[in-house]
């Protein structure tokens, strides 16, 4: 048997003992249950430290499970699924009666997704169960995109980290719900906006930082480093509001060629998914030199700089 198998069979026999197992997906890591286990669940929110108003994403290996899971499909949930899935979009839709209110934190809704990791895919493959995944990171943390990162937030609360190398996509899924059958975008995420649009037309943005509607990824302050960090359009121009600190930098493609701090440069080459599946790990990369401060540059609004704005904007103070 090959050590990937081993691993997935070890994952199975965990998750089907209620235990919770911290999975690869294309956009970050998961901390995975299973969504019938209250235990399970318990231990999601717990290890977490999650509040439990705030709802999960169950993650599904085949488009043919949401029957069991959903009411109601749309149409163009039917199309976004179908361009999408299995990919880095979640669907919020009618939930039936067998999903847990713990999972949905009461809504009437359920959250769902299809990941694109054959590790998690076939590890899906072969549950009888669906699993919940929160990212895996204490609430309001940078979220995993690596599994160094999990085993440095949770080493002595989980027993497996599934290793599925580094997320490919790493920033979170974007979640799509409806409103009389009609998309609305309630994070943006791993999927650039015009792409969605290709499929659906024009779409509705519920994603504002004041808006809390179905919180943690809608909360102003999330993804946070616990250095202070800032977001600025002019990153030489803040420098100089912190003189004798240690500072820490994240650019997108344009290095300030100052030796005095430590710079990150996202994509040299100025690509957008290079920059976002880059963005989480040099996030904790800079939060542990013990700088004073981290100053991070605002991307382009468009595809998805739109989505790294959006994390950044949270995971920081001035705006
Ligand atoms: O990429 C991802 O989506 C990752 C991977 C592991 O799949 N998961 C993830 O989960 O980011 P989490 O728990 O960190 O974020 C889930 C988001 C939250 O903002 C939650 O409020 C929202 O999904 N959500 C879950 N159920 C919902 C519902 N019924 N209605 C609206 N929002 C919901
Ligand atoms: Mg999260």
């Amino acid at each position: 048997m090959s050590i990937i198998s081993k691993d997935i069979q070890k994952a199975v026999k965990l998750l089907t003992n209620e235990q919770l197992v911290a999975i690869p997906t294309e956009t970050v890591y998961g901390l995975a249950g299973n969504i019938f286990s209250e235990k399970a669940i318990n231990s999601i929110f717990s290890t977490k430290k999650r509040p439990f108003f705030n709802p999960l994403i169950v993650h599904i290996s085949e488009v043919k499970e949401l029957e069991n899971i959903v009411t109601h499909i749309p149409q163009k949930a039917k199309l976004l699924a179908e361009a999408f899935w299995p990919g880095s979009m979640t669907l919020v839709l009618k939930k039936n009666e067998k999903i847990p209110d713990l999972i949905t934190a009461g809504k009437d809704t359920v959250a769902v997704r299809i990941p694109n990791h054959p590790v998690t895919l076939e590890l899906l493959r072969q549950l009888p169960f669906p699993l919940a995944a929160p990212s895996a990171n204490p609430f309001g943390s940078i979220s995993p995109t690596k599994p160094e990162h999990v085993e440095r937030y949770f080493k002595n609360d989980i027993q497996q980290v599934l290793d599925g190398g580094s997320c490919e996509n790493g920033i979170e899924s974007t979640i799509i719900g409806f409103e009389n059958d009609e998309p609305i975008i309630y994070r943006l995420g791993a999927l650039a906006l015009e792409d969605i649009k290709a499929i659906v037309g024009e779409i509705t943005i519920k994603n504002k930082k004041e808006q809390s509607p179905d919180a943690p990824g809608m909360l102003a302050r999330h993804y946070a480093p616990s250095t202070k960090t800032f977001l600025v359009d002019n990153v030489a121009e803040e420098i100089k509001k912190h003189p004798n600190k240690k500072i820490g930098v994240l650019v997108f493609k344009t290095s300030l060629k100052n030796k005095n701090l430590i710079e990150i440069i996202l994509s040299e080459k100025g690509f957008l998914q290079e920059a976002a599946s880059k963005l989480y790990d040099s996030l904790h990369q800079l939060d542990r030199l013990q700088l004073d401060v981290i100053i991070t540059e605002r991307f382009p609004n468009n595809g998805l700089g739109k989505s790294i704005n959006d994390r950044l904007q949270r995971a920081t103070f001035s705006a």
